[in-house]
């Protein structure tokens, strides 16, 4: 017992003393010179040392697992992930010395599967997204090791009301901006953990700010936000890896969400196109998803009249989807063609209108 309290200390101390070598992540003003009274920001997770937003889960979920006494000396670690959360799992397993088994499609973009390998991480496939949890599970009961399970744990394990949160974080970093506490946060949901802690946080303290979460058409949660009796769909939730699901996460949490945007797949990847040859840096597709979203709120209160900020999340690098949605061929074989909502979303930069 002791000796296990000994090394449990170590290991918070350890990824305690890498958050404090670690910098914040930079918020990003997103130009559209046609609308002077609104400001668009992106908070740019991708510049974690594990390149996306998942970086702050999964030093959440790990210290939720140490303090909860289910991560111990020799624990080998099993999660179930679309990529982001495992590689940035496999770090932090890794810092801990304890093996780390993702779940993963086999339809993952190879560049995460390569980052979960260069972390000391091992992959186990499944062939569709939805066989990852029980897949997960009993690997963990086969190894004796843990499951972290991110899409319970998500919204429980982030401390929502401080503690260097990204809701926190962004709410800080616009203290000096002339509209400082935004119009809308708009953010995605894999798990749900991001707009259940922003929700919170603006909750908690009160501020006027709405929470969006910008969706995949094929997933199910904006079904289920609209009614609650739907808790799964059969088809795909679509190629935007990260956001979208098939299940409806328990970490989703729907009562905090002011507002819900369904945005098409081909219109995800134009924004993710467009926004990294504006910003002169790579974004993945949950990015472009965003972007649009951002775009539909913009021109929607600037019709109205209205003044004020839009932030949101730069989700992760689009090196990582170089295969697939940066791909010629990976499009052209999907019929999928960006060169209509491309002009749409640069339109929209040029003119403050948007037709999306
Ligand atoms: C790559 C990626 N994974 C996951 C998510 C979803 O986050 P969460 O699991 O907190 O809902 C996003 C959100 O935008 C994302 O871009």
């Amino acid at each position: 017992m002791t000796n296990t309290r000994e090394w449990v200390n170590w290991a918070i101390g350890r990824i305690e003393a890498d958050f404090n070598r670690s910098a914040d992540t930079h918020l990003i003003p997103l130009p559209v010179p046609a609308l002077p009274d609104i400001a668009i920001y992106l908070k740019d997770e991708s510049s974690h040392s594990t390149g996306s937003l998942k970086h702050r889960l999964a030093r959440s979920l790990f210290l939720y697992g140490l303090c909860n006494g289910w991560i111990c000396e020799g624990t080998p670690v099993v999660e179930a992930s679309s990529g982001s959360t495992a590689v940035s799992e496999a770090y932090f397993a890794r810092m801990l010395g304890l093996r780390f088994i993702a779940v993963v499609p086999r339809s993952t973009a190879q560049a995460k599967i390569d980052a979960i390998a260069f972390y000391g991480g091992e992959c186990h496939f499944v062939d569709a997204p939805g066989e990852v949890y029980a897949a997960a599970q009993s690997l963990a009961d086969d190894l004796q090791g843990h499951y972290i399970d991110q899409f319970t744990y998500a919204e429980r394990a982030t401390d929502w009301r401080s503690n260097n949160n990204i809701a926190e974080s962004i709410f800080a970093q616009m203290a000096r901006e002339p509209h400082p506490v935004p119009r809308w946060i708009v953010c995605g949901a894999g798990t749900g953990g991001t707009s259940a802690t922003i929700g919170r946080y603006a909750r908690y303290n009160r501020f006027g700010t709405g929470v969006c979460v910008a969706d995949p058409a094929g997933s199910v949660f904006h079904r289920h936000w609209a009614d609650r009796s739907v808790a799964r769909v059969d088809h795909s939730a679509g190629c935007i890896e990260g956001i979208g699901r098939q299940r409806v996460e328990p970490s989703f949490l729907p009562d905090i969400i002011d507002r819900m945007e369904i945005v098409e797949d081909i219109h995800s990847i134009a924004a993710a196109h467009e926004v990294s040859a504006r910003l002169g840096r790579s974004c993945g597709g949950s990015t472009g998803t965003n972007v649009w979203a951002c775009a539909r709120l913009a021109a929607e209160m600037a019709e109205r009249g209205e003044k004020g900020s839009i932030v949101s999340i730069l989700c992760d690098d689009g090196a990582r989807y170089r295969d697939t949605i940066f791909d010629k061929d990976w499009l052209a074989a999907r019929d999928l063609d960006v060169a209509a909502p491309r002009q749409a979303i640069s339109d929209f930069f040029e003119t403050g209108r948007f037709a999306g």
